[in-house]
């Protein structure tokens, strides 16, 4: 069993204060960072790439920087975010020309590879890659925008690659990602998820500190 990790994304944060934004929810009791790059391309939205990546590496921030990739293709953006100082990086299969490679790519320059899968996108896509997987993301809205609502389906969906992870005996870790609250942070832990990203929940909350205490009380 992994140690649940609560991951804020970003994307909902004040970028004109964003490193003082990142030590408060890591001050706040946050145990990894997510990254939102999108490129207006794959999702229809901008968000910034691996200079702020580097940025905040400068400002001082040492926590674990979890890259979830919504840009095509994808490749140069594994070399960029690496150099910059990501720890883990993942992206959707279907922007990826060769997945094999890119999973490759990731771990070659020593970071932890993660692919990221759709609503809507079968956990068949996972077949002769899962074994070289350090985790799958699940989205639980359609990728592009913070503060949607979670799809209830993808409860079952991680009860499914639970399932499957811990029939092949893999070390494999879930995150789930897209309307993560207090509400719903409970059914997908139970379900066999174990990293939580959370932007809404956590940046428009007044209280960074007691918003990941309300989270974290849920994963008991
Ligand atoms: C959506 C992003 C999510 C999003 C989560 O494409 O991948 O990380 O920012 O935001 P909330 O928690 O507000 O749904
Ligand atoms: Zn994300």
């Amino acid at each position: 069993m992994h140690a649940p990790l609560i991951a804020p994304s970003i994307l909902s944060a004040d970028f004109a204060r964003l490193g003082e934004e990142v030590t408060s929810v890591l001050d706040a009791g946050a145990d990894i960072i997510h990254f939102d790059v999108m490129d207006n391309h794959y999702v229809p939205n901008l968000t910034f790439g691996p200079t702020i990546c580097k940025a905040l590496r400068d400002y001082g921030i040492t926590a674990d920087i979890d890259v979830h990739l919504m840009v095509s293709p994808v490749d140069n953006m594994i070399e960029a975010f690496a150099k910059a100082g990501a720890n883990m990086i993942s992206f959707h299969p279907e922007a990826s020309q060769h997945v094999d490679r890119s999973v490759e790519l990731i771990k070659s320059l020593g970071c932890k590879a993660g692919l990221v899968l759709n609503p809507a996108t079968s956990l068949s896509v996972l077949d002769y890659i899962l074994e070289k997987l350090d985790y799958v993301l699940l989205m639980s809205v359609n990728p592009g925008f913070g503060g949607q609502q979670f799809i209830p389906h993808t409860v079952e969906k991680i009860q499914h690659l639970k399932a499957i992870i811990d029939d092949l005996d893999l070390n494999t870790r879930i995150e789930v990602d897209g309307g993560i609250n207090k509400n719903t942070i409970s059914a997908v832990f139970e379900a066999g998820a174990d990293m939580f990203v959370a932007g809404s929940a956590i940046f428009n909350a007044p209280n960074y500190k007691q918003a990941i205490q309300e989270l974290k009380q849920q994963l008991k």
